[in-house]
């Protein structure tokens, strides 16, 4: 029996489905409905069928299909071999429960069943969409496109993200006019330019103001997004993998299963958005596995000596390092056989004898004896022409026979779809981890994946796969490694490669003045203990601008902080602040990434701010990042604190010198402490200092008090201002 209706509740969230006429509709995503409600919702959901359309109308369903006279993008097609070209799964079956629904649809002339599943989060309200396709006809079939779900919008402000190397995450926003919005990624990752993420919410929707509905397709390899206004002026929304052509084909009994769309909605903005995806990454995708270790305060050698390895210079880093108090030390790229470029050695997963005559363990003693943990740089999807790996398997890459494969920094990408070549690569990272205590895998990956062919067929789905299996047997085989995903900075920064690392390379842009925003952009799916953030040197070797100690180590503050630069060339200025905050970031750790991140809206659009709050306190940080517009800046209101409750503000940067730009400055901007209520927080804000470009402040609250009357003495806590 298929029953009218299906409502999903949890996350203060009610999702109701409608069935009829075999398709299946979400009518209503929005407040939790009573039984009765939703009965009216999907009474009211029907919009009448206009003039000039087929009698029938056209349902927008959960998948669309043209054979069901829809006219818009459709969710699903095929192709059959005899000419079949039309699919009209009509549900059979449906099962639901208060936090899950599955239905099953089927299609016997096209031959094919398709099963949905979906879920919502009880304590987020965050739903997984999924489905799977069965060949159960007699001939090949294959699927052209399948969406893991359609949804319908209500809205049609568009926010999606374009990007390149070092300029990841750079939101573009558009009013969706009749017409598809098409986000096509055919690199075979999760790409820079195009990541599956997407954002769709009242027009002028902003951090704290307006519907959204956030929507993320968890795969690392080629993806699409829909955005589409249909003729009538409805809106969906759809996202599925992208398939090569003829790629995804289906002997008869054989099944596709679509990666999961996850969706998450708020009518309170990004932030309501974020205050979803955030506890749903660390607890549901990330199965809470972060919670128990403090995220360890990173230095990564890249930007300090590239491919220039000498022990004793590394051990001098390692001191460094460990002075200012880092806790893990990842040797990155040109560790391994013969690797003094980016042209060779990719596959040879061996120390280079000349570098490393011993090996890796006197440096990986010198780090452990530091009370640091040791990590390691890997790219092992690839491998040079110029390896010795390639030399013994020149046929164990990607590739069409008879064409030219194009290099990608001068690599190929391995065929993990090959048993043979995966253990090979297994066997080689397993032995060094097992012959050092090594504590994590930056995991990399530097080129898209064209050509990519395996005995002849397309093979993008089956390496994307591939590699997932890959990481999984080398966690299954050594379950205390963590493991980073980096694909040149965050070309792979997804929902599924998340499942099975602990953090993600954000961007090899750590310039503060381009991070900032990245950053922003990036915290509205991913929560801070993930995004790995580290301080640079004061001229950024990618962008050439320069920058103040201040600001550097406040952008990398907000993420899992790290150092990626020579921590020698600091001055002793630039070590005491780098040092201070790191310990401000180790003394406000637990709440920085377990607590709840707000990004504070501000007038200035030359300024950015940030707050990372607990039932506790919190932790502010104001940045200019260009010149303001106004002699004094605008109030900070703050946000997510309990407006009842008495806090302690006190800022913990304050200048040496009285501002120069100023009269007389707020008491609060001096480094004077304050005490306030919430309210008064929330809807008055903090006085601001006149900040020069580059500028920062930062202040601490602690709550003191859990009424507004408190009126207790405010407790100044020298120790914890900078240097
Ligand atoms: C690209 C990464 O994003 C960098 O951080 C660095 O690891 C280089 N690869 C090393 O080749």
């Amino acid at each position: 029996m298929i029953p009218p209706l299906v409502r999903l509740s949890g996350g203060g969230q009610s999702l109701i489905f409608a069935f009829e006429s075999g398709l299946a509709r979400l009518v209503w995503w929005g407040a939790e409905l009573s039984a009765m409600e939703a009965e009216a919702a999907v009474r009211l959901a029907d919009r009448g069928i206009p003039q000039g359309m087929l009698d029938a109308g056209e349902a927008l369903s959960l998948h669309p299909c043209a054979a069901q006279g829809f006219t818009g993008f459709p969710a699903l097609e095929i192709r059959r071999d005899d000419g079949t070209f039309l699919a009209d799964p009509r549900v059979t079956g449906v099962r639901g429960g208060a936090d899950a629904v599955e239905w099953r649809a089927m299609d016997r002339l096209a031959g094919l069943d398709l099963s949905v599943k979906v879920t919502l989060d009880a304590a987020t309200g965050v739903a997984a969409f999924k489905t799977r396709v069965e060949n159960t006809g007699g001939s090949t079939l294959c699927l052209d496109w399948v969406a893991s779900a359609a949804l319908p919008l209500d809205e049609d402000e568009a926010l999606m993200f374009d990007g390149r190397w070092a300029g990841e995450m750079r939101p573009v926003r558009a009013r969706l006019t009749t017409g598809t919005w098409l986000k096509d990624n055919r690199t075979g990752r999760t790409s820079h330019h195009a990541p599956p993420f997407a954002v769709v919410g009242a027009p002028g929707f902003g951090e704290d103001e307006g519907e959204v509905l956030g929507l993320h397709l968890a795969w690392s390899g080629s993806t699409r997004l829909v955005l589409e206004r249909l003729r009538d002026g409805r809106l969906q929304a759809q996202a599925g993998e992208l398939f090569l052509p003829g790629e995804m084909t289906l002997a008869p009994g054989e099944a596709y299963e679509t990666p999961t769309l996850y969706a998450a909605r708020s009518d309170r903005g990004l932030n309501g958005l974020s205050a979803r995806l955030h506890p749903f990454v660390r607890d549901v995708i990330m199965g809470g596995r972060l919670a128990a270790r403090p995220r360890p305060v990173t230095f990564n050698t890249w930007e300090a000596v590239y491919f220039r390895h000498d022990l004793d210079e590394l051990k001098a880093l390692a001191d460094r390092a460990a002075a200012l108090g880092v806790e893990r030390f990842v040797l990155d790229d040109g560790w391994f056989a013969g690797r003094h470029d980016d042209t060779t050695s990719l596959g040879d997963w061996r120390p280079d004898p000349a570098k490393y005559p011993e090996g890796l363990s006197p440096l990986i003693d010198h780090v452990r004896a530091l009370g640091m943990e040791f990590g390691l740089w890997v790219e092992p999807e690839m491998a040079n022409p110029a390896s010795e790996l390639l030399a013994a398997h020149p046929d164990w890459s990607l590739k069409v026979a008879g064409r030219e494969q194009p290099l990608g920094r001068g690599q190929y990408v391995l065929d993990l779809t090959r048993a043979e070549v995966s253990d090979a690569i297994f066997a080689q990272i397993d032995s060094l981890l097992r012959a050092h205590p090594i504590a994590y895998l930056k995991w990399d990956m530097n080129r898209d994946l064209t050509h990519a062919a395996s005995a002849g067929r397309p093979a993008v789905h089956a390496q994307t796969q591939a590699v997932y299996a890959l990481i999984d047997r080398l966690r299954a085989t050594h379950p205390g490694v963590e493991i980073e995903s980096c694909a040149s900075g965050g070309g792979r920064a997804d929902y599924e490669i998340l499942k099975r690392t602990d953090r993600i390379w954000t961007s090899d842009n750590n310039d503060p003045f381009v991070r900032q925003a990245l950053q922003r952009a990036f915290t509205i799916f991913f929560p801070p203990g993930v995004m790995g953030a580290h301080v640079p040197a004061a001229i950024n070797p990618i962008t050439g601008g320069r920058s103040g100690m201040a600001l550097r180590a406040a952008t990398a503050l907000f993420g899992h902080m790290g150092i990626e630069a020579d921590p020698r060339r600091f001055s002793l200025g630039e070590s005491e602040r780098l040092a201070w905050m790191i310990a401000l970031h180790k003394r406000h750790r637990r709440r920085l990434h377990s607590g709840r991140l707000i990004r504070l809206p501000h007038p200035d659009p030359g300024a950015s701010a940030l707050m990372a709050t607990d039932s506790e306190g919190a932790l502010v940080c104001f940045t200019q990042l260009a010149p303001s517009m106004t002699a004094t800046p605008a109030p900070l209101k703050l946000s997510g604190l309990d407006e009842a409750a008495t806090y302690l503000v006190l800022r913990i940067d304050p200048p040496s010198r009285p501002s120069a730009m100023m009269k007389r400055s707020p008491p609060l901007a001096e480094g004077a402490p304050a005490t306030a209520s919430g309210r008064v927080l929330v809807r008055q804000g903090l006085p601001l200092p006149v900040l020069r470009v580059g500028g920062v402040a930062l202040y601490e609250l602690e709550r003191i008090g859990d009424d507004a009357a408190f009126s207790g003495e405010a407790r100044l806590a020298p120790a914890r201002r900078a240097p």
